[in-house]
Formats: C-alpha cells, structure tokens, sequence
C-alpha cells in the first residue's frame, strides 16, 4: 500500500494497453479507477508486439479477439470510471458503422465506456449511444469549441459522459494543453454537470499535477507518470500550483485564451474541425493497420 495522506479528488485512470502494467501501477498506487485504451497502446502491448515481430499478423477478426481479451483481464482491476474501449474508425466510418462497433464493445464488460472521435461523425455515434444508454468517452479534443459540442450532442444522457483533451499533443505544438483543460471545466460550469472532463496525453509529473489542479474529474496517465508519482511520495498541488509547461525546445508555451459558447446550441452548429483530431485518426489507423496481415 502508498503512503497517502490525502487521495486526490481527480480519478485515476491507468493509460496503456497492458493488464499487468495496470495491476502495477495498482499495486504502487493502492487503488485504481479506471483505464483508457486505443488503437496505438493496444498495437504496442507485450502480446501484439511478440506476434507482429515474428510475422503473425492478425486478421481484423482476430485483431479484435485479442482487444477484448485484453480489455476483459484490465476491467477486473479498475473501479467504476471503466474502461475506454476505442472504436476503429477512420476519415470515412460513418456514425452508424462506429455505433455498431460500439454496442458490440461494450457487451465486452460491465464497465465499459466507447470511445468515440471527435468528429462530426463520431459525435453521431455518440448521440445515439446516450440515447440507448451507451456509455461514452468523447476521444482526440483539441478545442473548447469541440468540448462544447460535445455538451451538447450527449445532452440527456443518464451516465456521466467523459471528454478527453489532449494535454502533452497540444503542448507539443506550442500551446498550452492545461489551458484547455481549465477552459473546458469554465465552461462547463453553466452546464448541468453531464460531461466530466478526463485529462489525457499525459506525460509528465507536472502533467499530473496540473490536472489536479485544475479539478478534471478524471485523468489517465501511463504506468511511467504513476511511478513517477509514487517515487516523489505521491505530491498533491498547492493552492498557488500553477502550470507551467514548455514546448521541445524549452519555450513557454502560449496561452490559450477563454472563448464563450452557449452550450444550448444546436452540436452540428459548432466548428469540430482540429487538424490534430484529424491527424490523431490517421495515426490510429496506421498502428491499428501495422498488426494486420495485408488484406
Ligand atoms: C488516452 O485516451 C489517449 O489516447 C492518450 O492519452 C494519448 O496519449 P499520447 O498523446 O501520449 O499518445
């Protein structure tokens, strides 16, 4: 067991695609809440990796038997905040293909939560899963314009829904990722409390600290930032904590300025465009494509 004086109020989540590295991080931490997983942390697991090396690759088929498996060993170890079971989807997977995906993913296990893009597409198949009591995980947000969306296309739904923003992939380009963080939780204040913010791209202490701070209801991070955690004696924030990353080449990072949006607009209203949400889908796609046998 830790030394914890005080638990965080944030949820835990383990990021990775690895049942042991999450009993791990666990067994370091004491408890853990939840997991989120995705096409490039499954791709790179001890399993996939030790067929794909030695030439085996999967048929899509099987490709998904092993992401259940997976997905069923990890459920056992994490609480209530799930497991985020992703979607494939490319630029062109309709609403409805993801929904299907997604009802059949979420048999898998009791705790399950779809992770869907966000795209126009992709908050589609979000809108209907709420509708029939799917739990969700809005994935690749880069924008408080997409979060706001995302509000609103999941207004209703029973189980709290999740929004990842992507912290370390916007700090990467020279922004700063808690910024956005910070923006969304603001704007969700005159909100009805539906969606809960879940920091993700996590790659660092400060990373860690800073999604305390400011008050995600949930962040997953990788085994490394938890053992990192747990080697500094689990450090909470003080009051005065304030994030201050920098990019690659050890620049402060800019700003990102707080817009205004009402959240009662219609969701198709709002700008989902982020060249990252694109990217971030193309990348997906080619790890995911890198275990398959060519078709
Ligand atoms: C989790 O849901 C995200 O897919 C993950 O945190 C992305 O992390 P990365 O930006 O380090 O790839």
């Amino acid at each position: 067991m830790n030394a914890f004086t005080a638990r965080p109020k944030t949820r835990l989540l383990v990021d990775g695609g690895d049942p042991e590295e999450t009993d791990r991080v666990k067994r370091l931490v004491g408890y853990v809440d939840g997991q989120t997983t995705n096409p490039t942390l499954v791709a790179k697991t001890p399993e996939v990796q030790k067929l794909v090396s030695s030439g085996q690759k999967f048929t899509s088929q099987e490709e998904l038997d092993e992401y259940k498996k997976i997905v069923q060993s990890i459920s056992r170890l994490v609480g209530d905040a799930g497991v985020s079971i992703e979607v494939f989807a490319d630029l062109d997977t309709t609403g409805e293909q993801m929904l299907a995906q997604g009802r059949e993913m979420f048999s898998w296990i009791p705790n399950a939560y779809i992770k869907y893009p966000c795209t126009h597409e992709g908050l589609r198949a979000a809108e209907m899963s709420v509708r029939d009591a799917i739990r969700v995980n809005i994935t690749l947000c880069f924008s408080q314009e997409q979060a706001a969306a995302v509000y609103a296309a999941t207004r209703g739904a029973k189980a709290p829904v999740y929004v990842s923003p992507f912290v370390g992939r916007v700090d990467d380009r020279g922004e700063n990722g808690m910024d956005l963080v910070k923006n969304i939780k603001q704007m969700y204040e005159a909100g009805d409390g539906h969606v809960h913010v879940l920091a993700v791209s996590i790659r660092h202490l400060k990373h860690l600290l800073g999604s305390f701070a400011s008050k995600a209801e949930l962040v997953t991070a990788p085994s490394k930032v938890w053992e990192e955690w747990a080697a500094s004696s689990f450090p909470l924030p003080g009051a005065d904590f304030n994030y201050e990353g920098t990019d690659k080449a050890g620049k402060s990072l800019r700003p990102i300025a707080y817009q205004s949006f009402d959240l009662n607009r219609a969701w198709a209203s709002f700008d989902l465009h982020h060249e990252l949400t694109t990217k971030g889908i193309q990348q997906f796609v080619a790890d995911y494509k890198s275990t398959l046998k060519p078709s």
